[in-house]
């Protein structure tokens, strides 16, 4: 087969990996990739959300199937475009993928469908949003609707900060607003549960734990994802039948009753009360750096898995898991989440091992001239599986100390809430 992966983080570089490892793929595209999946497969610098280019090189290069691993392409309807051209495509279609593109399109559903979740108004001037902030129980959450690349989230501690950030959403700092999310903020411990759909059968595709503040201790801002652990800590049989009986059951029967189907991964990012769920957001892929911890521990072919989904088959699908535990780690440019300085050579990579228990997943890398250089803000992802998240942290931190590259920083407490109690 011929398979396309749309992309070029640490998710669609750990999904190539494992794809090219399939004995069923005779060639595989990265668009556009980054410098790791050009060890794997052939990077095609194209535009993923042009998707008249898309249509091109796919008949072009008679690609039998893409995998979409980012969100926006799927938000602006990737997968209605290619399934209408008669390419088969695994992912979310776009109404589905309103789950993401759309937080007051997720709190419909929530309160339609009755799924726990953190109470909330939906406001449609500064003026009525203001008004409730005066008298609303402080932190409080203020959400922008769309998507924002994790930005668009405002966690205030008092009404000024509250107000602050509505108006910041209203004057378009995420695109043009209509109407602003306000939450009641949960407490709990937060956990990354993924599952895989078929659109008929879903299954439980593994946990994980991210850790999305930059700085250790959980403190500073937010970013995309600072490293992550598999699987998650807080799981156990009867909280998983809660996530599937009350939130993932009734959000599937919510698409289905709008006439649709849900195809592909989806990730529901939760918050564990005493042993409860509740839902913090939808995201209708799979993480970023979840996916670097959680397909290393897969035992079961990943395309045979997709395809299963694309032939609504997954029923009859087996899904095994090592039992083992995975970290991740992100070496990121100083200064990211904000300005970070790009095209800096990352040298010494030859010095990092490479086998079948310490690995890197490449994420903001490109290759010029056989040198890599960093372009992103979050830039490598150092991965170790073994019995014991400590010793897995432990040996990552080894191996970036090896790569000793001055341009970047990362977290040294991965994993600190179940290694470190
Ligand atoms: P979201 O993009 O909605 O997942 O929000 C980003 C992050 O903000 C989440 O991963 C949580 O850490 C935090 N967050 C969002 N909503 C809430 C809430 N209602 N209560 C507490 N924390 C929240
Ligand atoms: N790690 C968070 C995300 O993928 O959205």
């Amino acid at each position: 087969m011929k398979i396309a992966i749309l992309g070029n983080g640490g998710r669609e570089h750990t999904i190539a990996d494992l794809i090219s490892k399939s004995p069923k793929v005779n060639k595989l595209y990265c668009l556009p990739g980054n410098a790791g999946t050009e060890f794997i497969a052939e990077n095609i610098k194209i535009d993923i959300n042009d998707f008249t280019k898309l249509e091109d090189f796919v008949e072009k290069f008679k690609i039998d199937l893409v995998i979409v691993g980012p969100e926006k392409p799927l938000v602006n309807g990737v997968v209605d475009f290619l399934i209408k051209k008669g390419i088969r495509v695994f992912g979310p279609n776009k109404l589905s993928s309103q789950l993401e593109g759309s937080k007051i399109f997720t709190k419909k559903i929530c309160e339609k469908y009755k799924i726990p979740t953190a109470r909330f108004g939906i406001f449609h001037s500064v003026q009525d949003a203001n008004k409730y902030l005066e008298k609303v129980n402080k932190p409080v959450v203020v959400k922008a609707d769309g998507l924002a690349a994790g930005k668009g989230v405002y966690i205030c501690e008092d009404t000024e900060n509250s107000k602050k950030a509505v108006n910041e959403i209203f004057n378009g700092k995420f695109g043009a607003a209509h109407q602003v999310l306000i939450e009641e903020f949960l407490e709990g411990e937060e956990m990354s549960y993924f599952v895989i759909s078929d659109g008929k059968t879903f299954k439980k595709f593994n946990t994980a734990q991210d850790h999305k503040r930059v700085g250790e201790g959980d403190k500073g801002k937010n970013t995309g994802g600072m490293g992550a652990y598999s699987p998650s800590g807080l799981i156990n049989k009867e909280l998983d039948f809660k996530i599937t009986e009350k939130i993932i059951k009734p959000t599937f029967n919510a698409i289905k009753d709008m006439g649709q189907t849900y195809m592909g991964f989806l990730y529901v990012g939760l918050m564990i009360k005493d042993n409860n769920p509740y839902l913090v957001e939808y995201n209708v892929r799979m993480g970023d750096p979840e996916c670097q911890t959680i397909l290393p521990l897969l035992k079961t072919d990943l395309l045979e898995l997709i395809l299963s989904c694309c032939e609504e088959n997954l029923e009859n699908q087996k899904i095994e898991w090592k039992r083992k535990k995975s970290m991740c780690i992100v070496l990121c440019s100083k200064g990211y989440p904000d300005r970070y300085k790009k095209n800096i050579e990352i040298t010494n990579l030859e010095k990092i091992t490479n086998n079948q228990n310490t690995f890197i997943y490449h994420a903001g890398t490109e290759s010029v001239d056989n040198k890599i250089y960093a372009t992103g803000g979050r830039v490598l992802n150092f991965v170790n599986i073994s019995e014991d998240l400590k010793k897995s942290r432990q040996t990552i931190i080894e191996e970036i100390e090896k790569l000793n590259w001055t341009n970047g920083f990362y977290r040294k407490d991965i994993g600190f809430r179940i290694i470190d109690k």
